[in-house]
């Protein structure tokens, strides 16, 4: 705009000093041009300034975020995003922009507007969302953000780019899913003014996803990752090989994936991610800020390795390629040097292509490997690992070993071995079986998962609280993590069915605090995700306990159509 007046006053000068007729006209219809644009941008800006003075009152607390954040104070007012809307990010500040950007990407995506990120020029008009590195000694933690919104501006501070894409993720949920299309020509999403202090109760907020029972696609991962960072989980745990397949390529074991992989349960073609495959989960994971633990179960779960190489089997029979659903039958052989190289060789290869600090091995239901033998082979792979520079993760049995506070054990089934774990000073993952297995049915009539350990409606996955849990002590407790085993799903909508809803709730249990959390508050909140879910294409199960909010593109909407 001062550009345009400067060159109106440019124009009306050379006017006066022109004795030319030709010359004069055109130049003024060049001046009566510029001063038409110069009226019609100071009254978009006067509409602009009119419109966000008479926005209806928005009430920031009473938005549907999850996971809820530590505290939110309400201005009530609106900010509007449209097509004027900008991004600013911090320059020099490692990966801001592309956090912008990944802001920008889901706002075209929800609302059509091209939002721009880091312009030359701020357009004629306030409207901008700024993401700013800050040192600020309240962001105490990687992933803290704060947000301030006024009618003008979105200021979205954190300490880190992490910070700031968890912050990101509350501003997308901040998003109407419809504009408000009476107050302008064009459209306003209007974001409810107010300030948003936020930071995670626990630093290890994960979901497993079990790629060995049934072998999910690149796509079918990444989707899963698009849902889990939504609700600013970070990391995804793969459960890599089981009896039933093997689904990652070792180079230097070929025949793992060539014959291991071949299989899953139910007899179907299973499938195997190449190291480029999964190169390509781990960085779109790393985009979106989560961290992917590889999990090679061992040494019992191993059926698939020893078909593969029978050298490895210790179980005194021929392995056989195998669709069950029995767990318990297989182990390597714990004496053999064959074994440790094997091992040795497949820790190094997935290392290398693993930049997170996590190897998971397993340890779990290991019924056929000598007691001995067992605490012998956990020793002998937790150094493993750790040569490779890893924090070695087990399942809570492997607490049973030798370990000591430097190991992880994931709590899944034994009070007793969590105790053991606690008592060697280590850093527990909750994921008590009867809380917060994704595959337990909700209820009866549930149409995939299992029930060994319980059904789990929506609630019961909600209500409880990991802080107190088994009297587990807090400052032991990493983190919780939701396991979805999959026996019985095959395919990314079966996958949905038992992961959403209640994935949403265990985001809100690792990353809220206990005071922030209350089931009624909740149930709200989360039957306000519909539209988002049904957008994303989710297959989630609309538990009765929810009263879904309807969208429009519910099916009812879409047969009218
Ligand atoms: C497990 O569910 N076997 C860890």
């Amino acid at each position: 705009m001062p550009k345009l007046i400067e060159d109106l006053r440019f124009t009306i000068y050379d006017l006066r000093f022109t004795k030319n007729k030709k010359n004069m006209i055109s130049l003024l219809k060049k001046s009566i041009v510029t001063l038409t644009i110069v009226v019609a941008l100071i009254s978009c800006t006067e509409e602009k300034k009119k419109r966000v003075l008479n926005f209806p009152k928005t009430d920031l607390a009473a938005e549907s975020l999850i996971p809820k954040p530590l505290k939110m104070i309400p201005t009530n007012d609106g900010f509007a995003l449209d097509q004027f809307t900008a991004i600013y990010t911090s320059a020099n500040a490692t990966g801001y922009e592309e956090v912008g950007k990944f802001l920008a990407k889901k706002i075209k995506v929800k609302t059509d507007i091209d939002v721009q990120v880091n312009v030359d020029e701020i357009p004629g008009r306030e409207g901008v969302i700024y993401i700013n590195q800050s040192d600020s000694l309240e962001l105490d933690t990687p992933e803290a953000y704060q947000i301030y919104i006024t009618s003008d501006s979105v200021i979205l501070n954190s300490n880190t780019a992490e910070g700031a894409f968890r912050g990101v993720q509350t501003l997308r949920q901040l998003i109407p899913e419809t504009s408000n299309d009476t107050m302008a020509e064009y459209p306003i999403w209007t974001i409810p003014t107010g300030k948003i202090i936020d930071k995670p109760n626990f630093g290890y907020r994960g979901s497993m996803l079990d790629v060995a029972r049934h072998f999910f696609s690149v796509e079918d991962v990444k989707k899963y990752i698009d849902l889990l960072a939504y609700y600013k989980y970070n990391v995804l745990h793969l459960h890599l090989s089981d009896d039933q397949g093997w689904r990652i390529e070792i180079k230097s074991w070929p025949k793992l994936t060539e014959v291991g992989g071949s299989t899953e349960v139910g007899g179907e073609a299973g499938g195997f991610y190449t190291q480029e495959d999964y190169k390509e989960i781990v960085a779109y994971a790393a985009e979106h800020y989560m961290t992917v633990v590889p999990e090679i179960d061992m040494p019992g779960h191993t059926n698939a390795a020893s078909v593969s190489y029978p050298i490895l089997n210790g179980n005194g029979k021929t392995p056989k390629l195998y669709e069950g659903t029995h767990v318990g039958f297989s182990t390597f052989d714990t004496r053999k040097d064959t074994v440790y190289a094997f091992v040795d060789d497949v820790v190094r290869e997935i290392s290398a292509i693993t930049p997170g600090p996590y190897f998971h091995i397993g340890g779990d239901e290991s019924h056929v490997t000598k007691k001995k033998d067992y605490i012998y082979f956990m020793d002998k792979v937790v150094d493993i690992v750790k040569k490779y520079g890893k924090t070695p993760i087990g399942w809570d049995e492997l607490a049973t070993a030798n370990v000591d506070s430097t190991s992880i054990a994931q709590f899944w089934g034994s009070k007793e071995n969590a105790d053991e774990a606690v008592s060697k000073g280590m850093k527990i993952i909750m994921s008590p079986a009867k809380k917060a297995y994704l595959d337990m049915q909700y209820d009866t009539e549930s149409k995939h998962g299992l029930h060994w350990a319980a059904y789990i409606p929506v609630d019961t996955a909600y209500i409880w609280t990991p802080e107190t849990y088994e009297g587990i002590p807090l400052e032991n407790i990493l983190g919780i993590e939701a396991p979805l085993w999959s026996e019985t799903i095959s395919n990314i909508a079966e996958l949905e069915y038992l992961a959403f809803p209640r994935a949403i709730g265990y985001s809100e249990l690792s990353w809220s605090t206990e005071e922030n959390r209350d089931w009624e508050n909740y149930k709200v909140r989360l039957a306000n995700q519909a539209p988002f879910l049904e957008r994303m294409n989710v297959q989630f199960y609309p538990s009765p306990l929810i009263d879904w909010k309807k969208s429009k593109y519910s099916y009812t909407e879409i047969e009218k159509d």
